[in-house]
């Protein structure tokens, strides 16, 4: 989202409307840029080109809502200030960062959450925040790692970053361009592989690729996760809508998904 929360908004209603759908909540997968001010812009991780206030202050402030709860998790560019003192609650009004680590039942999904990327130097733990450098905040520690492992069971994972070994190599072409462009094996990260390898959930969620992927992994017990890669907010393929259906989660917005949008 990277702040555009109004293009969210609008977006969501626009492919709600599409697919002739009422929506009860929306799960958003990092990147969120919750700013409420400037001084929370000081402990966000981000080239000084991208360091913008954006719009959630006017929802923090009151002087917009958004029409449904949303529940996001922690990428690599958030005011980890804010976020890590809240440590996981109501962010604003019908806004709420699930934490670190989530493991929460939302109208009746067991959803799973980790917050961050894949960062060597932040695995072994975190400098406390308030200190400088600020990319020391965006990593998960594997403690936490670990903890999403065995927070199951889950209907649906929330990933920022893919995991490892999700794309398959017959789609390897279309990841050779565009945003972190290069190659299959440089996509996604071991943990997060290792956290839907335990939970097997359901869904995986992600985003941080700025594109669009639709793909099932397969474990050894025979189950799938179907895996969703969703856009940037802005462009197309940033929504995908899901309902539950006789106990399973199907998306809603398969035509719009199957194209694998480049972003
Ligand atoms: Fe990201």
């Amino acid at each position: 989202m990277h702040g555009h929360m109004h293009a969210m908004v609008g977006q969501v209603q626009a492919a709600a409307q599409k697919a002739g759908v009422e929506i009860d909540f929306v799960l958003q997968v990092g990147d969120f840029e919750a700013h409420r001010h400037e001084e929370d812009l000081e402990t966000m991780c981000s080239p000084a080109k991208y360091r913008k206030l954006g719009e959630f202050a006017h929802y923090h402030s009151g002087q917009a809502t958004f029409p449904w709860p949303i529940h996001f998790i922690g990428g690599n560019h958030e005011p980890y200030g804010f976020l890590d003192r809240l440590k996981a609650g109501q962010a604003a009004e019908n806004c709420f960062f699930l934490g670190r680590v989530a493991s929460v039942e939302i109208q009746g999904l067991r959803v799973v959450g980790l917050s961050g990327i894949e960062r060597a130097r932040c695995l072994g733990g975190r400098p406390p925040i308030g200190g400088k450098g600020t990319k020391n905040y965006v990593g998960f520690t594997e403690d936490e790692v670990l903890q999403a492992a065995s927070a199951g069971p889950a209907d649906v994972l929330l990933l920022h970053d893919w995991p490892a070994g999700v794309v398959d190599p017959l789609d390897a072409e279309q990841f050779r361009y565009g945003h972190r462009a290069g190659g299959v094996d440089s996509i996604g990260n071991a943990s997060a592989r290792l956290v839907v390898d335990e939970l097997r959930p359901n869904w995986v969620l992600c985003g941080h690729m700025h594109r669009s992927y639709r793909t099932e992994i397969r474990h050894r017990d025979g189950s799938r996760t179907s895996f969703a890669g969703l856009a940037k907010v802005g462009t197309p393929a940033a929504v995908a809508i899901f309902a539950v259906e006789e106990g399973r989660i199907v998306e809603v917005t398969k035509a719009q998904a199957a194209g694998n949008a480049l972003p």
